[in-house]
């Protein structure tokens, strides 16, 4: 059902869940793309450098929009992507489940962070857990960084982000950069979206259930154009104005 390298990548996946979320994304991504830059389904062309090696695996580019930002987030059969002009996003989606592990904590909270979850326990210490990753991760994704930075060193209690600038070698968070308000509509679930800079420029995030799609999976290629399988979130009023 996909393209050029995309379908390629597909058959990696040995994990058939694994394979689906990437699929979707994908889907996503083009379909999106194909309405920026007013191309073809097919022909969107749609790349994913990575900073760490040749491998096409990094967040995703537009080629014939380069000043447009996008990024993917998959988690237990829900996927995420968030779409912003002249802004770095960051899109992150975690799934609430599991019993609180202080080990895990430890080594990507930072002090105050860690002592914030101390004062908790059971499912609400996760829940902020849970909460305070995808936050971390939606900064390092909007920069590209990945979890190439230790997640202790971004400290994400307040309003703005903390950078332990030592240890969070290549991570240059400007002023102003922040995170933006994101409702996830699924139980169960914490979601975050984070922006390079402080005008809000967040043009559209698509958030797909594929539960709806797991029996159907033909449903997909039919319901590309219009997307109304998504729910689809302004983020803010301050919409950016598409090209041409
Ligand atoms: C990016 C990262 C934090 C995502 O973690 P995750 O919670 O497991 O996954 P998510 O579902 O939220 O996000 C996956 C998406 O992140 C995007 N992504 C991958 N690398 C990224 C990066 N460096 N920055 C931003 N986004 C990235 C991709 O679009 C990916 O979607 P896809 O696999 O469908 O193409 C993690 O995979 C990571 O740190 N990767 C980079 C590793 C790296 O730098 N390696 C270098 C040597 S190869």
């Amino acid at each position: 059902m996909l393209p050029g390298a995309e379908a390629e990548r597909a058959t990696r996946y040995r994990s058939k869940d694994a394979r689906a979320e990437f699929v979707t994304g994908a889907f996503l991504v083009r379909a999106i793309c194909a309405t920026i830059t007013g191309t073809a389904f097919a022909d969107a062309e749609v790349l994913r450098p990575c900073r760490g090696c040749d491998e096409n695996h990094g967040p995703p580019k537009m080629v014939a929009a380069p000043s447009w930002s996008l990024s993917v987030t998959h988690s237990h059969g829900r996927v995420g992507v968030a779409v912003a002009r002249h802004a770095q996003v960051g899109l992150d989606l975690e799934r609430i489940a599991g019993d609180v592990d202080a080990a895990l904590e430890r080594a990507v909270s930072s002090q105050s962070e860690f002592e914030l979850l101390r004062s908790a326990s059971g499912f609400v210490r996760h829940a902020l857990f849970v909460r305070a990753w995808c936050r971390k991760e939606a900064l390092v994704k909007a920069y590209g960084v990945g979890l190439g930075v230790p997640l202790s060193a971004v400290d994400v209690s307040g309003e703005s982000p903390a950078i332990d600038s030592q240890r969070a070698v290549g991570l240059d968070v400007a002023p102003g950069a922040c995170w933006l308000p994101l409702g996830c509509p699924w139980e169960g679930f914490a979601s975050a979206l984070f922006s390079d800079v402080a005008a809000v420029l967040v043009d559209e995030v698509c958030l797909a259930d594929m539960a709806a799609l797991a029996d159907q999976p033909d449903r997909l290629a039919q319901l590309i154009p219009l997307l109304p399988w998504t729910q689809s979130l302004p983020a803010q009023a301050n919409r950016a104005p598409r090209p041409g």
